[in-house]
């Protein structure tokens, strides 16, 4: 049996529709990617969660016994780093524990408080750098993207990292660069590569030298000797992991929020109404659309159907969280979902994001932030034309042209 063509990723339009469809017709779907891989899409709530806490679904292709997937290493066409080194990202069991706890404390709720005076300092900083712009443009509406939502989560990596605040813009682009979907093998990547390295390795030997409170130096004055392996791999997941989503949360809410006042207006009245907000957020549209890859090592019954040994599973977060089995009004923002189950959007079980605590402190700080500033924020074209990629795991808005004071009459 030929199994069906999932001919698009899915954008907006179809995290609503498409997902509908298929998760009402069955949880579980053997489906062909655009690339030509064959995958096993898993789409209800209960299994989707059954499969991010099973161990038997692995995330480091060396577990596979017959590599049938032209990986060539990689996992998927545009998977540029989470093949390079051992990290938490592709390591499982004992191996994942010893990574994961590397950082694990430092990145819980109460730990990364300690960068919030941090963060405020630099959203202010790039909100004012924004009305710069604003004012440059007249007229003309402003473009969030470059101009606010992507450099800011990416500045912020740089500080909590250790990364010298010159060097954090480099570091930006190298890492977007490298994620951009190009092909792993070509020169021009392995160079980019070379030189995030290099950055990092530089930034490690400042911080051996000159230690602050960041990651880095932390690290390096554990008492258990960390290899610089596992130091570099790990800062390299970090780097990587953290600011694309951060920032497709950030446009997100921008959007959500600049649409809906009665939703802005509850959002700003206190901090415990921003929470319930970006959790909504993160359910109704999860950046990252699946998990990881995750692999078969015995054949594993999921959703009531048997997924052979040595399979490629994507769990759909997205159709997970808008899971009618789940949540009621489940394609409605409705923040205050108390009593209904935990979005997946953060993954859930051993693998679930290390960066979560980080990313909604980010994410608490900066929207109130930014429509505290410009209260009459509003989108320049209509929601429905906003181009977001089609990047397997995380997905990215091109461009979000704003009009930072309203529409000018
Ligand atoms: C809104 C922002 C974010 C979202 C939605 C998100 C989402 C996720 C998800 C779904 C996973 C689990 C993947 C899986 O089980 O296959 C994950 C893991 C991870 N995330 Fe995040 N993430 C966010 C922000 C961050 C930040 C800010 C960092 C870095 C500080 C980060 C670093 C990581 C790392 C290193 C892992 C691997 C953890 C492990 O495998 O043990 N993420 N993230």
């Amino acid at each position: 049996v030929t199994p069906p063509l999932l001919l698009r990723l899915p954008n907006e339009a179809d995290n609503t529709e498409g997902y509908a469809l298929l998760r009402e017709e069955a949880s579980v779907h053997q489906v062909m990617l655009p690339e030509g891989l064959p995958v096993w899409l898993v789409t209800r709530y209960e299994d989707v969660k059954a499969g991010l806490r099973d161990e038997r679904l692995a995330v480091d292709p060396q577990l596979l016994s017959s590599p049938v997937h032209k990986f060539g290493g990689r996992r998927i066409p545009e998977d540029t780093l989470t093949s390079s080194g051992r990290h938490m990202l592709n390591t499982d069991g004992p191996e994942h524990r010893r990574l994961r706890a590397l950082v694990n404390a430092e990145m819980s709720s109460g730990s990364v408080i300690r960068w919030r005076a941090g963060i405020e300092r630099m959203v202010h900083e790039h909100l004012d750098r924004l009305e710069e712009l604003g004012r440059h443009a007249g007229d003309q509406p402003v473009n969030l993207m470059p101009g606010f939502v992507n450099p800011l989560p990416a500045d912020i990596i740089g500080m909590v990292i250790g990364i010298d605040p010159g060097q954090r813009p480099t570091a930006a682009r190298l890492v977007r660069n490298l994620l951009s979907g190009g092909d792993t093998a070509s020169p021009e990547m392995i160079d980019w590569y070379h030189e995030l390295i290099d950055l990092i390795v530089a930034t490690i030997e400042r911080k051996r030298a000159n230690p602050g409170d960041d990651l880095i130096s932390l690290l390096v004055s554990k008492p258990e000797q960390i290899g610089v392996r596992d130091l570099l791999s790990t800062i390299t997941a970090l780097l990587v992991g953290g600011p694309p989503t951060t920032a497709t949360t950030m446009a997100y809410g921008t959007i959500v929020l600049s649409r809906r006042p009665d939703l802005l207006e509850r959002t700003l009245a206190d901090e415990a109404e921003v929470a319930a907000t970006v959790e909504e957020l993160l359910r109704h549209h999860p950046p990252f659309p699946f998990a990881t890859w995750r692999f078969t090592t015995e054949d594993v019954e999921l959703g009531g159907v048997t997924i052979p040994k040595d399979a490629t599973v994507l769990l759909s977060l997205a159709a997970a969280n808008r899971d009618p089995r789940a949540y009621a009004d489940a394609d409605a923002v409705c923040p205050h979902r108390e009593n209904e189950p935990t979005h997946l959007a953060f993954g859930s079980g051993v693998h679930r994001c290390v960066g979560a605590w980080l990313a909604r402190l980010e994410l608490t700080v900066t929207l109130p932030a930014l429509f505290r500033r410009f209260p009459r924020l509003s989108l320049a074209v209509p929601a429905d034309e906003l181009v977001w990629t089609r990047v397997v795991f995380d997905r990215r808005l091109e461009s979000l042209p704003v009009w930072l004071h309203g529409r000018p009459r």
